[in-house]
């Protein structure tokens, strides 16, 4: 059984007051013991007097008598001897010896002649110590005598014996000892409930005291206010008022750093599962709830192997030593998904606080992603590669168009007066030679080998460059240009080059679209620091919705002189930037373009 501060205020006062009642009843009947042998030995001294002043009158009396024998045969003597004895409360008897120590008269009169015993003397009694006066005076049956010797003509003739019993002496002292033993008994409980009600008292600030760190520990950081009790308590209350700000603070930096921590777990396209040292699920990312296959926001807390069944191979992964400093690393496992199967490269690390084990974390990659970055990189590289053969192919086929057109010029010379028939046939001649030369420009501008020089591009400036150049061309043909630039717009990481080229296509395709005139609007916009966009629109003839897709197709086009390659070449430069193009039109009323770059 354990006892709380109450019980042990309580059994510790009670004991103080059982040593103070305790002593002080001790002393109490030590005195009484004092003053009943005193008063005892008083009356019997008195008592003593009388019978020496009694035997003084007998001897007076009887002058020429042996005195002993007239004490022996005086009546008024004993009987005052004997009324003595009976209205003493002490005495249980008197008597009178010669000077041999034989009792010449006495109360019990079997005694007399025969030799007086010598029992202890009464006033001795008061020079001992307290335990030994009070055990004389609790041994039964025994008595004390107070002695009184007479002289006669300067020589000891007689001695008044008077006794004093113990047993009577101890009926006196007995009711007062009672009264005493009565008070102490009656104060012990009193003084239980006296210290109960003064813990009760003394303990309810720690109470309170005790609540407001319930609170604290529930997450209510307002404490301390209400706590009352005193001086001695007002610094406590204020330290605990701190202590509550700080943790408050302290949980208020934690969360925002763990919510920003999470969100950038979360954007990760690696999957990660934080587990505590009892594998259960501490936090997860989007990432890792697609590689098993199931949300995991209602398993938070939950044991990695209650929540995927038994034969996954990642609860075998962990069976195998999840926990352990020798984790497994780089492992290549098959997760089923949808009724197949996704690899995953899966590592496990475990996490350490110096030599405690925290928990761990499984990271899980996706395969077939990294398969497809690499056959993405395998096939620009490709491309890049076709780009320098076809290059010089489109180089060989350019430099027989150059001379065929010089000597498609030169026959029109030489030929002075050609018919109409020839005349037209040079024409489709030297149109088509000329056509061809767009395809092959185009179709060179577009397989060139893309190889980025990236620098940092103001975008708004970029624009306002591309629209000083066509502005003046698009004049004569009612074309306007308004520009709605963000000033706040961050730079881009872009190849210069390559932008310009991008926009100037896009911007031609407006101008283009618009044979009667119109607005072409150039809009900048930042979203979220992250990403600029720039959108570009126009009021004309739009785009129907079954050619929405067809757009970006290289050689596709709608126009008698056009290649169909300007916006493909658009489109590749951009996503060449990592960044999106898209497009928004309705027949008749318009087209937008936009495009959407990272921000650098
Ligand atoms: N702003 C626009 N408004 C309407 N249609 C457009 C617009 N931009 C592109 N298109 C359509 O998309 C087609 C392809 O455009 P693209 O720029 O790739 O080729 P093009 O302009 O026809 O030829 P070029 O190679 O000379 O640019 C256009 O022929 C046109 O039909
Ligand atoms: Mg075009």
């Amino acid at each position: 059984m354990r006892f709380g501060i109450r019980s042990k205020d309580a059994v510790a006062v009670t004991l103080l007051t059982f040593l103070v009642v305790a002593t002080t009843t001790m002393v109490h009947i030590s005195q009484l013991t004092r003053v009943v042998i005193q008063e005892a030995s008083g009356q019997a001294q008195l008592v003593a007097k009388q019978i020496y002043a009694q035997i003084g009158q007998v001897l007076t009396r009887a002058p020429g008598r042996p005195p002993l024998e007239a004490l022996r045969r005086d009546r008024e003597l004993r009987n005052l001897l004997e009324s003595s004895v009976g209205y003493s409360p002490h005495l249980v008897y008197a008597f009178v010896s010669d000077g041999g120590g034989a009792a010449l008269l006495d109360t019990r009169r079997d005694r007399e002649g025969a030799p007086a015993l010598e029992p202890g003397r009464l006033d001795e009694l008061l020079g001992l110590g307290t335990i030994r006066r009070f055990s004389a005076l609790y041994r039964s049956g025994e008595t004390y005598e107070t002695v009184l010797p007479m002289n006669l003509n300067g020589q000891p003739f007689a001695t008044i014996h008077l006794g004093v019993s113990t047993t009577l002496l101890r009926k006196e002292l007995n009711a007062s000892v009672g009264r005493s033993l009565t008070l102490a008994v009656i104060a012990l409980p009193l003084a239980w409930l006296a210290a109960m009600a003064l813990a009760q008292l003394t303990l309810r600030p720690l109470r309170a005291l005790g609540g407001e760190l319930d609170r604290l520990r529930r997450g209510e950081f307002d404490v301390g206010a209400s706590l009352g009790g005193g001086n001695e308590f007002q610094e406590l209350s204020s330290q605990l008022q701190r202590l509550g700000q700080e943790m408050q603070a302290d949980r208020t930096a934690t969360l925002s750093e763990k919510a920003q921590l999470e969100h950038i777990v979360d954007q990760l396209e690696d999957g990660v599962i934080f587990l505590n040292t009892d594998q259960r699920i501490l936090f997860f990312n989007r990432a890792a709830a697609a590689a098993v296959g199931r949300p995991l926001e209602q398993v938070v807390g939950t044991p990695l192997a209650e929540v995927l069944p038994q034969d996954h191979p990642l609860c075998e992964l962990m069976a195998e030593n999840g926990m352990g400093t020798a984790a497994p690393h780089n492992r290549t496992l098959a997760f089923p998904q949808d009724g197949t199967t996704r690899e995953f490269l899966v590592s496990i690390v475990a996490m350490r606080d110096k030599s405690r084990a925290m928990g761990a974390a499984i990271l899980m990659k996706d395969l077939d992603s990294i398969k497809t970055v690499q056959s993405l990189v395998s096939y620009s590289a490709k491309l890049a590669a076709l780009g320098r053969l076809t290059s010089g192919v489109a180089h060989e086929v350019k430099n027989p168009l150059n001379a065929m057109m010089i000597h498609l010029e030169l026959l029109k010379e030489r030929l002075e007066a050609p018919s109409a028939e020839v005349q037209q046939s040079l024409e489709v001649i030297g149109s088509e030679i000329h056509r061809l030369d767009r395809v092959v420009q185009g179709f060179l501008r577009f397989m060139r080998p893309q190889e980025l020089v990236l620098k940092t591009i103001d975008v708004n400036g970029l624009l306002r460059n591309l629209t000083a150049l066509i502005e003046a061309e698009w004049q004569g043909e009612g074309i306007r240009i308004a520009c709605e630039l963000d000033p706040t717009l961050p730079p881009v990481g872009a190849d210069e080059e390559l932008l310009r080229q991008a926009f100037l296509n896009m911007l031609q395709n407006a101008g283009q679209a618009m044979p009667k005139g119109g607005t072409v609007t150039i809009r900048t916009t930042c979203h979220g620091r992250d990403v600029v966009r720039v959108d570009i629109a126009d009021e004309g003839v739009g785009i129907a919705r079954d050619d929405l897709e067809r757009v970006f197709k290289l050689y596709y086009t709608t126009k008698p002189e056009g290649t169909g390659i300007g916006l493909s070449v658009a489109y590749r430069i951009v996503q060449l930037h990592d960044g999106a193009i898209e497009v928004d039109s309705e027949l008749g009323r318009g087209t937008t373009m936009t495009v959407r770059l990272p921000a650098r």
